[in-house]
Parts: C-alpha cells; sequence; structure tokens
C-alpha cells in the first residue's frame, strides 16, 4: 500500500522517526521528492549527525538551499546547538534579571545558574527556527527528518521540559511581584515578565503544531529484524503517550529476491518479522520498500524509492 494522505493540502509537516540505520533519511528525502512535485516542499534535517547531504550528494547546511535539478524542493540542516546559543546570547539580560529578581543567588551562583542547561530548550528552539520559517510561509509542505529513536523523543517531548521550567520561573516571579507589590504598591512588568510571556508563546506554537493531526504526521519507518521490531513497538508506545498519533508505517529494506541462497535465507529470517509487524501494527497503513542491493543516493537513486512509496 503506497503512504496515504501525504498530497493533502491541509496536512503542511510529515516527519520521519524511528531507529537508527532504518532508512529514515532516505524515506524522508524520497517524500520530499515526491511532493516537490507538487508543491514547493523544504526539507528539514533535525538530526546533529546530519545526512541530507549524502542523501542528496550535495552540500546543504544551516541556511535554506535548493536541491539541484530539483524544481520546488529545498532542504535545510537545522543546527540545534547553534540556535540554543543564539538563544543564550540573545537572551542573556532577561535570563539574568529572572533570577537576579527571584533568587537570594549571589553573582557567582547566578553565573553557575546561568551556565546550566535549561531542559528542552535547545530542541525547542530547533523547533523555533521550524516555526518560524513556517510562519513565513514560503514552502507548502514540510518534510522533516529526525534522529534515532531516543533524540526523537527528546525532540518530541522538549516543549513540555521546557514549559515546566517556564512554570517555575513563572512562580518565582509570581513571588517576586507579590514582595513589590506589597512593598511598593506598584508593579510594572519588565523585561523578565516579557520574556517569559513570549517562550511561552513558543512552546504553546510548537505544541499546537504537533498535536494538529489535520496539520502534521509523524510516520515511523522500521526494517524486519528483531532489535528494530522491540525497538518499534517501545518507540510508538512513547509516541502515543505524548499524544503523537502514528498512522502509517514505512517497513524498509524488504528482500524480495529469491535469485540466490543469500537472499532466500535472508527472505526467510525477514518473513516471520514481517508477520509480527503485521501483527502488532495491524491498524496502521504500513508501506513496504524493498532492499535495493546498492544504497540509495541521489536523486536518481531516491526516484526508486520514490516509486515505492508512492
Ligand atoms: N531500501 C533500501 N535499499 C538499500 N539501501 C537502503 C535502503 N534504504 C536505505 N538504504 C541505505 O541505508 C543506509 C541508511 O539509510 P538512512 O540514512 O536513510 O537511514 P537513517 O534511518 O536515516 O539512519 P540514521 O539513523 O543514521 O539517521 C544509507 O546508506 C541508505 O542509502
Ligand atoms: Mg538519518
Amino acid at each position: 500500500m503506497p503512504l496515504g494522505n501525504i498530497l493533502d493540502p491541509a496536512l503542511k509537516i510529515i516527519l520521519f522517526g524511528g531507529k537508527g540505520g532504518v532508512g529514515k533519511t532516505t524515506s524522508a528525502s524520497a517524500t520530499a521528492l515526491y511532493l516537490a512535485r507538487s508543491y514547493k516542499t523544504l526539507l528539514i534535517s533535525t538530526d546533529p549527525a546530519h545526512s541530507l547531504s549524502d542523501s542528496f550528494e550535495q552540500a546543504i547546511g544551516n541556511d535554506i538551499s535548493p536541491i539541484e535539478g530539483v524544481g520546488k524542493l529545498y532542504a535545510l540542516e537545522i543546527d540545534a546547538e547553534e540556535a540554543y546559543t543564539k538563544f543564550q546570547l540573545e537572551h542573556e539580560p532577561e535570563l539574568r534579571k529572572l533570577i537576579d529578581t527571584s533568587t537570594n543567588l549571589d553573582e557567582d551562583d547566578i553565573k553557575s545558574f546561568m551556565s546550566m542547561p535549561i531542559p528542552g530548550v535547545d530542541e525547542v528552539m530547533g523547533f523555533k527556527t521550524i516555526v518560524d520559517i513556517i510562519d513565513e510561509a514560503n514552502f507548502e509542505k514540510y518534510v522533516i527528518d529526525t534522529a534515532p529513536t531516543g533524540h526523537a523523543l527528546r525532540l518530541m517531548t522538549s516543549p513540555e521540559l521546557f514549559d515546566d521550567w517556564i512554570k517555575v520561573m513563572a512562580r518565582m516571579r509570581w513571588k517576586y511581584r507579590y514582595m513589590v507589590t506589597r512593598f511598593a504598591g506598584d508593579y510594572k512588568p519588565d523585561e523578565g515578565d516579557d520574556f517569559l510571556f513570549s517562550m511561552k508563546k513558543t512552546v504553546r506554537k510548537v505544541q499546537k503544531l504537533l498535536q494538529d493531526t489535520a496539520q502534521s504526521e509523524f510516520i515511523v519507518v522500521t526494517i524486519p529484524e528483531a532489535m528494530a521490531l522491540e525497538e518499534t513497538k517501545r518507540f510508538l508506545q512513547q509516541l502515543r503517550k505524548l499524544g503523537v498519533l502514528v498512522k502509517q508505517m514505512i517497513i524498509n529494506n524488504v528482500m524480495v529476491s529469491e535469485g540466490c541462497d543469500f537472499c532466500r535465507r535472508r527472505k526467510q529470517s525477514q518473513s516471520r518479522y514481517l508477520e509480527r509487524l503485521h501483527e502488532l501494527f495491524g491498524k496502521l497503513e504500513i508501506t513496504t520498500v524493498p532492499q535495493y542491493p546498492t544504497e540509495v543516493r541521489g536523486v536518481s537513486g531516491l526516484e526508486g524509492i520514490v516509486h515505492h512509496l508512492f
């Protein structure tokens, strides 16, 4: 069965996730290539070990670049660490103000507090880059290639983590505000309050986008092997807990040829995992992609995968 729903104009964001090495980047790249036939499409990698450049055999980086030879396809490799450094530099004064007014910490304590990582913030800032790009509305479709399971889960939980941090800061602010009002009779919101408010808005926006099933879809990629099967089971459970609805799955690297002894044995070994995958995930729509004899690279290589996915 081909991947469904992808061409629906309401669907804006398609995320691909799964265990390491199962074909997430290949599936995301092929889907973006297919979409670009009808829509202006941006393919985004959130994996710190970016591989879109390898997949398309051309340099792609932290700036949106057109994919050579494909009309409406663009790509971007997001650097979450850089987005976070930018965030720190940009918001240092507000952060400092928040900590300074809400705690009894001395200068040294404040310095160490400032150097502590804020939970989820780097991923949220990576997402913020995506949300900002979507706001600019220069593209009709966004395809997101994520890093292996654990990282993708961190990415998806980052809005909640960061939101918890904002809540704690807001509570401290509230106490500060109460004290100021009591002693000075009046409280004027300052840049610390503005900062918390704008961060809250960013988190809400990211959450809304990810939870809107008409606008975004998360597709899980796996392969017919024991370890991938187990990891996929856990991954889907975790995604469900996060409220991410998964409707479609790609089983990649399926052996079809029986032309040699190796192929026959491989096919046989895969068949029970294929069966088990269909049993376990029968409610999902499953698309299978055969294993190619060579690795899949470049536009022409990816076109083969497009043919199987769609
Ligand atoms: N159906 C296929 N047949 C043959 N080779 C494939 C197939 N799908 C993917 N590959 C190759 O397998 C390798 C891994 O694929 P890919 O990079 O898409 O996986 P990934 O899940 O993104 O990996 P990572 O977790 O490292 O990001 C690549 O060299 C790719 O060309
Ligand atoms: Mg990858």
